[in-house]
């Protein structure tokens, strides 16, 4: 699997896990447990992306500017993951501040679909992207792990 497809194949989780929490209500079970795993996919889907993809993107002169930008994204949504982090996730500013990050993150997953990952493909070859895709592969358990050790 290339990269382009094993990064999407995480961006329709986060898609999906971002629609699931919308739909739950208060300091439920349920809430908590889609909560805990949303958080733990952006952090080690955003670290494992950064290591294999965008660290070969920052190399190329024409992907400096969408790697930045990327990077500033994951650091922005790290930021309001803690702030949700530290809410009571009873009251009603739960779900406010969770739609923002929502809101952040389908736009992310959606840029890097729509335009960086068609401008990496005339930067890198076919055998390449495969590596890249290896490397994310192995990579992202181990962040997974960290996570859910955090
Ligand atoms: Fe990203
Ligand atoms: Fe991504």
């Amino acid at each position: 699997m290339d990269i382009y497809e094993r990064l999407e194949e995480d961006h329709e989780k986060q898609r999906q896990l971002c629609e699931d929490i919308k739909h739950t209500r208060g300091d439920s079970e349920k809430r908590n447990r889609l909560w805990r795993a949303l958080r733990i996919e952006l952090e080690a889907h955003a670290s494992a992306e950064e290591q294999a993809f965008y660290s070969e993107l920052m190399k190329e002169p024409k992907g400096t500017d969408e790697t930045r930008h990327a990077v500033e994204e994951h650091q922005q949504m790290t930021e309001m993951i803690e702030v949700l982090d530290n809410l009571d996730m009873d009251a009603d500013v739960w779900m406010k501040k969770f739609e923002k990050l929502a809101h952040k993150v389908v736009h992310h997953v959606d840029e890097e679909e729509a335009e960086f990952f068609p401008k990496a493909k005339t930067l890198f070859s076919e055998a390449e992207a495969k590596e890249m895709g290896d490397a994310f592969s192995e990579r992202k358990p181990a962040e997974v792990r960290k996570q859910q050790a955090a």
